[in-house]
């Protein structure tokens, strides 16, 4: 299985940024553990991270190409992107929503999701944890597909 690994805006500044909100781990630390997770797994992943929506919205539709499911942190463009919404909806794959933070226990405007009523499910709260459970949900997609 294939997954493309997308990381929105800000996150390239994780290990930095808000730590007591996202925690101490890098984004290359996220991605490692990911690589790591996934070939214990056998499935491949691509990771990419950019702070323009369409640079996003691009690696999304190049997906089309190549990926079984997508994982996904919008980061901001979560509460505020229709044009990744429609992205992931044009490029008919899996898609699961991730947070490291649990959204729904924060801000009011973090509450709202574009995202989530087209991805197959949303995993918040846990960290970079969310992306290896994420990981775990996409291959148990495949299985049951
Ligand atoms: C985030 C939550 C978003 O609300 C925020 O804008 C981020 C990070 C998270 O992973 O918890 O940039 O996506």
């Amino acid at each position: 299985m294939k997954i493309l690994v997308v990381h929105g805006p800000n996150l390239n500044l994780l290990g930095t940024r808000e730590t007591d909100v996202y925690g101490e781990q890098t984004l290359d630390d996220v991605n490692a553990m990911l690589s790591s997770e996934a070939e214990k797994l056998g499935a491949e992943i691509r990771t990419m991270q950019s702070n323009s929506e369409g640079a996003l919205i691009d690696a999304i539709q190049d997906a089309r190409g190549w990926a079984d499911a997508i994982i996904i942190n919008p980061g901001a463009y979560t509460h505020t992107s229709i044009a990744l919404r429609d992205a992931v909806v044009a490029v008919d794959l899996p898609v699961i929503e991730v947070h490291l933070s649990n959204v729904h226990a924060r801000e009011d405007f973090r509450r709202h999701s574009y995202i989530a009523p087209v991805a197959v499910g949303q995993i918040v709260g846990f960290g970079a944890d969310s992306y290896r459970l994420a990981l775990l949900a996409a291959l148990s997609l495949e299985r049951s597909s």
